[in-house]
């Protein structure tokens, strides 16, 4: 069923009507400082199942439910580890998400049936305003289609969701631009299913070093070979020394080619490539990469090629996406 879907500046009037929305089991796209978020009443068991049908996504994925305090966890979850009492004061309201042991209030649908939940207290001004207006807990997703780019601005969402969902509130872009990380608090070690926003080294910090999943390279969150967080073009991950002969291989078998390129990345002006300049500093990479490999689409390239950055602090996120971009396709 198609619905007219507006984008409105998330001024406090539109907060307030995104609440009222979100209180009467409506659809409403808001931003977060990682990525938008596509958000619905977490209490409400039809708003949830709209959420999964608009994203197209598999019932048995859980959704993270969004809290405007950390004092709140103790309706969502039960047997709450000191360690996530210890990150919720370092790192809420931030892009920390934890999975702990369900509690009460947590549904089947938000836990895809699991007996864990996920939940996490966003920074964003915007988010944290509609928490506090709504005055429950909201579920949400990335508000992307299923496996696809998670949005980083308003257009993003629009773009992906128009006529699914009732409201975009337009916070501008997102400041981190990739995922929270997800620690699981729900077994005796933590463990980093997800590496996000907070550094696995500044959660080791944290926790006085006890971590698992944190080595470069471990299995993380899905175990899934299909592709995720994946534009339309073929994502290849080339050494840095690698990318300006890559390119040109590509492009001389007629291949459209884009490179994502930091200052000094020289690459050859072969005629076909597209240049897409990208900061040099990884949090800087990290803000702009979806838009990038979104724009890699827009312009009608079939190749991406990517030099990996090294793995540390925020640079363990942009490498987890660019493989899961890399990977097998499903279908
Ligand atoms: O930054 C973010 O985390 C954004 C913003 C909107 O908050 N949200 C987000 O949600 O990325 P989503 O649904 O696209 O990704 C959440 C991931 C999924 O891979 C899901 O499987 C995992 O979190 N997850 C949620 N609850 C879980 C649970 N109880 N156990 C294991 N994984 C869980
Ligand atoms: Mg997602």
């Amino acid at each position: 069923m198609l619905v007219k879907t507006e984008v409105l500046l998330a001024t406090d009037d539109a907060i307030r009507r995104a609440a009222n929305l979100l209180r009467l089991g409506r659809l409403v796209a808001f931003p977060t400082e990682t990525v938008y978020g596509l958000g619905a009443d977490a209490d409400n068991p039809q708003a949830v199942q709209a959420l999964f049908a608009a994203k197209g996504r598999p019932a048995d994925h859980p959704v993270i439910v969004h809290l405007a305090e950390a004092s709140q966890i103790d309706d969502w979850a039960t047997d709450i580890p000191l360690a996530a009492h210890r990150l919720a004061d370092a790192f809420w309201p931030g892009p920390l998400t934890m999975i702990l042991h369900r509690g009460r209030r947590a549904s089947d649908l938000v836990t895809g049936g699991l007996g864990t939940v996920g939940l996490r207290v966003p920074a964003h001004s915007v988010a944290r305003q509609l928490l506090q207006s709504f005055g429950g807990a909201i579920a949400a997703p990335s508000a992307n289609r299923f496996g696809r780019v998670s949005p980083t601005s308003a257009a993003h969402v629009y773009d992906e969701l128009a006529g699914r969902i009732d409201l975009v509130l337009d916070g501008g872009e997102c400041q981190v631009g990739l995922e929270s990380t997800i620690v699981d608090l729900s077994s005796d070690c933590p463990a980093v299913l997800r590496p996000g926003g907070i550094s696995v080294e500044s959660l080791a910090a944290v926790l006085a070093g006890a971590l698992r999943g944190a080595t470069a390279g471990a299995p993380r969150v899905s175990g899934s070979l299909e592709s995720h967080y994946a534009p339309r073009a073929r994502v290849e991950l080339v050494a840095q020394c690698e990318l300006a002969a890559q390119a040109e291989r590509l492009s001389r078998q007629g291949r459209k080619v884009a490179v994502l390129a930091r200052p000094g990345q020289i690459c050859p002006e072969t005629a076909g490539l597209t240049i897409i300049p990208v900061p040099a500093d990884d949090e800087g990479l990290a803000r702009v990469l979806y838009a990038a490999l979104r724009q890699v689409d827009a312009l009608g390239c079939d190749w991406v090629l990517v030099a990996l950055p090294n793995e540390q602090g925020i640079g363990a996120a942009i490498a987890d996406r660019l493989r899961k971009a890399a990977g097998p396709r499903a279908g």
